[in-house]
């Protein structure tokens, strides 16, 4: 039996398309875009053309988009520049967010930069609005980071409503969209954002590449110094097939976008019903609602049983790949700061399944009957 993959959060499968298009330039134009004859300007206008398709994707500017490392570069980006930039003082997030948003705050704030602030969340995951405009009502210029959609839980936030607090307390507001990327359509030029982070690697693209959006209105300097490229703002030769692939990417996933959306979500509520319908005690951590939950992720709590205490080691031998959420691959959910910051149960174990556009409800009926197999005490 072929293993089913339903760790998509964690990465997906590249695109056959996608490599291609790398493939074709790793072979064909292997000069450096920094280079002024024509090897290198034959690279360079293959850059600033995935650029401009970024930027037309995504409804903005090609002057906005900055290539990077990945979301995690990124995400440091967006803070320590502005923080540094701004003379920020005040961060406010949530206890729930990514690590490369979290870890750089809290190193920011134990170096005495910045006072953090968390946001409260609700009994669902979700973020307290009226807590983040009372932590905003203070004389310092505040930097408000809050992701888009958890990657462990899904769930999602509004970003227009953010969006428009922020710009009453005249906050910066950064969101990693990272799991939200090609899988919503983000329209920039409507949005309140200032900084928007994607990893092409959770869309079918290559790892290794992601892009910082930083709006026009907002001037920071580069983190990565050395030489000019990315307009002054990342030195370093670029990645150019990885950014090939980044784009290739983003357009196949908006070429396809309301297609997979209605897809995957169908696979995600026959998983909820399946599981709600088949093994007794079943519950989900985050929100499962659909306007408020990432289509693409599902985590799912289980009872208490022998088999469960070792679920995603279990899962694995029985040929399924699946995950306890970003901190944690291991066999347990112990180290997920997300599940610890939500209303979860410790004691049951808990499971992050996470679609994507290749997976098929074949597969989710084969989990579902080998988690039985875990949970039903046969006769
Ligand atoms: C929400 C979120 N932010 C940031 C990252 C970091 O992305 P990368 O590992 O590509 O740097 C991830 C990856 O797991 C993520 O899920």
């Amino acid at each position: 039996m072929s293993r089913i993959y339903l760790d998509n959060a964690a990465t997906t499968a590249i695109d056959k398309e996608v490599l291609k298009a790398m493939t074709t330039v790793m072979e064909f134009q292997f000069g450096n875009p920094s280079s002024i004859h024509a090897h290198g300007r034959e690279v360079r206008s293959i850059i600033e053309n995935a650029r401009k398709t970024v930027a037309k994707l995504l409804n903005t500017s090609p002057a906005e988009i900055f290539f990077t490392s990945g979301g995690t570069e990124a995400d440091n980006m967006a803070i320590n520049c502005s923080i540094e930039d701004y003379g920020i003082t005040h961060a406010i997030t949530s206890k729930i967010e990514h690590h490369a948003v979290l870890h750089t705050l809290e190193i920011l704030e134990k170096k005495g930069k910045i006072k953090l602030s968390f946001v409260k969340l609700d009994e669902k995951g979700h973020v307290d609005l009226a807590h983040l405009e009372e932590l905003l009502q203070t004389n310092e210029r505040s930097l408000v980071s809050l992701m888009h959609a958890n990657n462990e839980i899904g769930n999602l936030i509004d970003l227009e409503k953010v969006g428009d607090i922020c710009e009453k307390y005249n906050a910066i507001f950064h969101t990693d969209t990272v799991q939200t990327m090609g899988h919503y359509a983000h329209d920039l030029s409507k949005l309140k954002v200032h900084f928007i982070t994607c990893a092409a690697h959770k869309l079918h693209g290559p790892k290794g590449v992601g892009f910082l959006y930083i709006n026009h209105n907002i001037k920071i300097k580069p983190m990565i110094h050395g030489g000019a490229q990315e307009r002054n703002m990342r030195g370093g030769t670029e990645n150019v097939y990885g950014i090939v692939g980044l784009a290739k990417a983003l357009e196949i996933a908006y070429a396809e976008l309301e297609e997979h959306q209605n897809y995957i979500q169908g696979l995600k509520s026959y998983m909820i019903d399946k599981l709600q319908n088949e093994i007794p005690d079943v519950k989900f951590n985050g929100d499962i609602d659909p306007n408020r939950s990432l289509y693409t992720v599902l985590n799912v709590s289980f009872p208490t049983s022998e088999m469960g205490e070792m679920l995603l080691f279990n899962l694995d031998i029985a040929g399924i790949s699946a995950s306890g959420g970003s901190a944690c691959s291991s066999g347990s959910n112990v180290g997920s700061h997300v599940l610890t910051n939500i209303n979860s149960d410790p004691g049951r174990p808990a499971v992050r399944f996470s679609f994507c556009k290749n997976n098929t409800k074949e597969e989710i009926d084969l989990v579902v009957e080998k988690l039985k197999d875990f949970f039903l005490v046969k006769a």
